[in-house]
């Protein structure tokens, strides 16, 4: 028996791992797994599309509330992500969408609207929900919650090789810098910072398989959903 549908809340800075565990954990107990920073990164992207500035909080509210986002998966199992009807899987991923993403998810009013989004996706349970609030502000019901860390060196250098795999020109440099800037206005935001939940486990990936860190995550859910 697959017992009772839990939500499971994936939370940490970029570049700990977090989106390949997420997905790994939700296929292995055929959970839906979502990936809310595609959410921030598609609000951007439209934002970009009609130039609106990235410090107008009052257009950039009006647009999350307007946009329409639909989340599905594709026949490899991949997640993608569709704005008013246009499959942006690949674009929200560029380094210009990156660097603007911090100040779009900063505003409240963009995160409400990507809240009530990311709290209806999850309403029946049977989630692995990826993202920086998720146990905190999000889904504060949800059953099992992780905190996933590594080291900024690390995280950098997995970003920077996943830009180079889907064919983006940076350095390692480059990817260091901007992840350090991201972690930086990422926690010190007004709303919803990145933080543990308090009944959070926190893993340090730092030296770790992606393997290793999804049986953890796996072994846990077993011993919960009965
Ligand atoms: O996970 P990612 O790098 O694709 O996230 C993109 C940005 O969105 C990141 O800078 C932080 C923000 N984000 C957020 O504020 N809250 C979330 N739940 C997910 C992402």
């Amino acid at each position: 028996t697959m017992g009772r549908l839990l939500k499971i809340a994936i939370d940490g800075p970029a570049g700990a791992g977090k989106s390949t565990v997420a997905k790994l954990v939700a296929e292995k107990l055929g959970y839906v797994y979502i990936d809310t920073g595609a959410m921030y990164r598609a609000v951007t992207l439209q934002a970009l599309m009609d130039k609106i500035d990235m410090r107008d909080e009052t257009s950039l509210t009006r647009l999350a509330e307007s946009v329409g986002l639909v989340l599905r998966v594709d026949e490899k199992g991949n997640t993608r992500i569709v704005l008013n009807g246009v499959d942006v899987s690949f674009q929200i991923r560029t380094p210009l969408v990156s660097r603007c993403v911090s100040q779009v998810s900063q505003i409240p009013g963009v995160r409400q609207r990507m809240m009530q989004l990311q709290k209806d996706m999850a309403a029946g349970g049977g989630v692995v929900m990826e993202g920086r609030d998720i146990g905190t502000t999000v889904l504060p019901d949800a059953e099992m919650k992780y905190f996933l860390t590594a080291s900024v060196e690390e995280r950098a250098r997995r970003r920077y090789a996943e830009l180079l795999q889907r064919g983006f020109t940076v350095t390692l440099e480059e990817v260091l810098a901007d992840m350090a800037e991201r972690d930086y206005i990422d926690a010190q935001r007004a709303v919803a910072p990145l933080k543990p939940a308090p009944d959070a486990e926190i893993i340090d990936c730092t030296g770790m398989t992606v393997d290793q860190v999804v049986d953890i995550i796996t072994s846990r859910v077993s011993g919960r959903s009965g």
